[in-house]
C-alpha cells in the first residue's frame, strides 16, 4: 500500500481530524416527524449556520444500494465514508447472482442441494422475514426456494425472523400472507415446503458485537431443539402474541415453533443443509460462530450439529467467515484506514458495543483486522431496551473523545454515537428527544476540546432515522394518519440526507465549501484526508472542501 501524498496547499492542523458520525441522525423532510428538529440541539444549530455546511445523499444508489426507494443503513454508511467510494453492496450482489443464476452455479449451492436431495433431507433457511433490503430480501429467500424446488429438494424448512425494524413496525402479518400465497402454489404435492421456527428479530438469533449472546440462545434452541411455544402456524403465533401484550413491536415478539400432528414441524437435524440468507454481516457472525465453531463457550449449545452451513455472503474478509458462503461480497480494497496507516498517521476509534463494529469493522470494509496505527476502543453497551436509557453511552464515548484529543496522541479519531438510530429504532419519540440531545452535548464538548487544541471536526452521519419517526406520504410528505387521526410511528431508517460539516476554529484549513455534484457520504473519507493535509487518491470520490 502507498504512502498518501503531502499536500501542497495545506499541512494539516497542529490537533487531530475528528469525524463524527452521529448514527441516524437526518435533515428531515416534516417537522412534526423530526426529532432532529424537535430536539433542542444548540451546537448543531450553530454548527449549520455558521461552519461550512452541505447536504449529503446516505441513501439508494449513493450508498451502492440496488435502487434509490433504498433507505441508507450502517453498514453501506460506514463502508462508503471509510473507503471513499461507491460499491455495489450486498442487496444489490445478491439481487444480480440470482438473476444471472450465477448463485446457483457456484459449489456451495450445489453442495447444500446435493446433501438434502441424496440423504433425503432438509434444506433449511433462516434470516430475516421481509423485504427490508438492509439484512436481507424475502425475494432472494423465494428464489432459492424455487430453485431448490426445481433441483428435486423434497424438505425445505424456514426459521423466520420477524423484522418490523428495516420496514414498519408491525408489518409481519403482510410478510406472512405474502409468503403463504408462495408455499401454497409451491407446494403442489410434490414437496414439503413450511415455515418451522421463528421470533422477533430482536428476540432471537440476530445478535450483534457480542452484545446478548442469549438472543442466539433462544434462537438456536428454537431452530435446532424446537424449544419454544407451539403454535400451528406463524400467523396464530403473531396475533397470540400481540394480543397477549398489546404494543409489542414486531422485532421484540418471542420465539415460536410450528407443529404439525403434535410434532414440530422441522427442526435442524445432523445430515440437513442449512443457509442462512442474511447478506449483512454484524448480525450474521454470533449464529455462523455456534454453527461452526468446534467448541463453543457463548452459551450451552451442546455438540456442534453435523450439518452443512452456508451464509448467504462472506460476512468478515478477514477472518473468512463463514467457511462457505453463496455470493461474494463487495471488494473494497484501499480504505481510508489503510491509507492513513501506510502513511503513519495514528488513528483512534470509538463507540458503544452495539455500533462498536461499525466504526471499525464496517469503516474498514467488513474487515475485522486493525491496521497498524490504528487503536480501537470499545464501550461496553447497557443491555435493556433503549427507550429506557436513551443517552445510552454517548457521554463516555465523548470522554474518551475529549480524552484522546487532549492526549495529543492520534492525528484522526472517529466515532459513532449509536442514540439518534438506537433509540430511533425503539419508535419512542419521547426517549427519541432525550437520544439526539444526548449527542449534541457530545458534539459541543467536542467542539470545545477542538478548540483549544487547534483541531478539527467533520461531523455528519450514516443515514437518517430519528429525522422521521412518522410514516410519511411518498410524495408530498404529509403525515400518514392512522383510524384514530394519530400519526403512525415509525421504526426504520429514513431516505433523508445527512449533514456534513467542517468546524475548523482556529481557521487553519482555510475551509471553503467545494463544488461536488450530487455529494453523497462517500465523499467524507477525501474530505478527512484533505483536512489531514494529505492529497485524497484519485479514485476516491472528491473533498467536501477546498483548503489552503
Ligand atoms: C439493525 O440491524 O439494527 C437495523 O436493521 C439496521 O440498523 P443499522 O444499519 O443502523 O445498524
Ligand atoms: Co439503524
Amino acid at each position: 500500500m502507498e504512502e498518501l501524498k503531502k499536500s501542497t496547499v495545506f499541512e494539516g492542523p497542529e490537533g487531530p481530524v475528528v469525524l463524527v458520525i452521529m448514527d441516524g441522525v437526518g435533515i428531515g423532510k416534516n417537522p412534526e416527524s423530526d426529532y432532529v428538529k424537535i430536539a433542542s440541539t444548540p451546537n448543531l444549530d450553530w454548527l449549520r449556520e455558521n461552519a461550512v455546511y452541505t447536504e449529503v445523499k446516505a441513501h439508494g444508489k449513493a450508498v451502492g444500494l440496488p435502487d434509490d426507494g433504498d433507505m441508507g443503513n450502517s453498514e453501506v454508511g460506514h463502508n462508503a465514508i471509510g473507503c471513499g467510494r461507491v460499491f455495489s453492496q450486498g442487496a444489490a450482489l445478491v439481487g444480480d447472482a440470482i438473476k444471472s443464476g450465477s448463485m446457483f452455479d457456484g459449489a456451495v449451492w450445489k453442495e447444500l442441494v446435493a446433501n438434502a436431495v441424496e440423504k433425503d433431507s432438509a434444506l433449511h433457511f433462516i434470516g430475516l422475514f421481509s423485504d427490508g433490503n438492509v439484512h436481507s430480501n424475502l425475494n432472494h429467500l423465494e428464489a432459492m426456494l424455487k430453485k431448490a424446488k426445481e433441483e428435486g429438494v423434497k424438505k425445505a424448512r424456514i426459521h423466520a425472523l420477524i423484522d418490523g425494524r428495516d420496514v414498519p413496525p408491525t408489518s409481519a402479518l403482510e410478510y406472512v400472507d405474502r409468503f403463504d400465497a408462495f408455499l401454497a402454489e409451491v407446494n403442489d404435492g410434490t414437496v414439503d415446503y413450511c415455515i418451522a421456527s421463528g421470533g422477533g428479530r430482536m428476540n432471537i438469533t440476530m445478535d450483534r458485537y457480542d452484545a446478548d449472546w442469549s438472543m442466539v440462545e433462544r434462537g438456536w434452541n428454537a431452530h435446532l431443539k424446537a424449544e419454544g411455544r407451539t403454535f400451528a402456524s406463524m400467523r396464530e403465533a403473531i396475533e397470540t402474541f400481540r394480543a397477549e401484550k398489546p404494543g409489542i413491536l414486531d422485532q421484540d415478539l418471542p420465539a415460536f415453533v410450528i407443529e404439525r400432528d403434535g410434532a414440530p414441524v422441522g427442526p435442524i437435524i445432523d445430515g440437513d443443509s442449512v443457509i442462512f440468507f442474511n447478506f449483512r454481516g454484524d448480525r450474521s457472525l454470533e449464529i455462523t460462530k455456534a454453527f461452526e465453531a468446534d467448541e463453543l463457550t457463548e452459551f450451552d449449545r451442546g455438540p456442534k450439529p453435523d450439518v452443512i452451513y452456508a451464509g448467504m455472503m462472506q460476512y468478515d474478509g478477514d477472518l473468512d467467515v463463514p467457511k462457505k458462503y453463496l455470493v461474494s461480497p463487495p471488494a473494497i480494497d484501499r480504505t481510508m484506514s489503510e491509507y492513513l496507516s501506510a502513511s503513519g498517521v495514528k488513528q483512534f476509534a470509538v463507540s458503544e458495543t452495539q455500533k462498536y463494529g461499525h466504526v471499525t469493522y464496517f469503516f474498514n470494509g467488513n474487515n475485522s483486522g486493525k491496521f497498524e496505527t490504528e487503536t480501537w476502543k470499545e464501550i461496553p453497551s447497557d443491555v435493556c431496551p433503549f427507550e429506557d436509557a436513551p443517552r445510552m453511552k454517548a457521554d463516555e464515548i465523548t470522554e474518551e473523545v475529549v480524552a484522546a484529543i487532549k492526549s495529543g496522541e492520534y492525528k484522526f479519531i472517529r466515532l459513532n454515537y449509536p442514540n439518534g438510530d438506537m433509540v430511533g429504532h425503539t419508535g419512542v419519540v419521547s426517549a427519541v428527544r432525550v437520544a439526539v440531545e444526548a449527542v449534541d452535548e457530545g458534539v459541543g464538548k467536542i467542539m470545545e476540546a477542538l478548540k483549544e487544541a487547534n483541531g478539527i471536526m467533520v461531523c455528519s452521519a450514516d443515514h437518517g432515522n430519528s429525522d422521521d419517526m412518522c410514516e410519511l406520504d411518498k410524495k408530498t410528505f404529509e403525515l400518514k394518519l392512522d383510524d384514530e387521526g394519530k400519526c403512525k410511528p415509525k421504526t426504520a431508517h429514513s431516505l433523508n440526507p445527512v449533514p456534513a460539516i467542517v468546524f475548523d476554529p482556529s481557521g487553519v484549513s482555510n475551509a471553503r465549501k467545494a463544488d461536488v455534484e450530487d455529494a453523497g457520504i462517500a465523499n467524507l473519507a477525501a474530505t478527512c484526508i484533505t483536512l489531514l493535509g494529505y492529497e485524497p487518491p484519485a479514485d476516491y470520490t472528491p473533498s467536501l472542501v477546498t483548503v489552503g
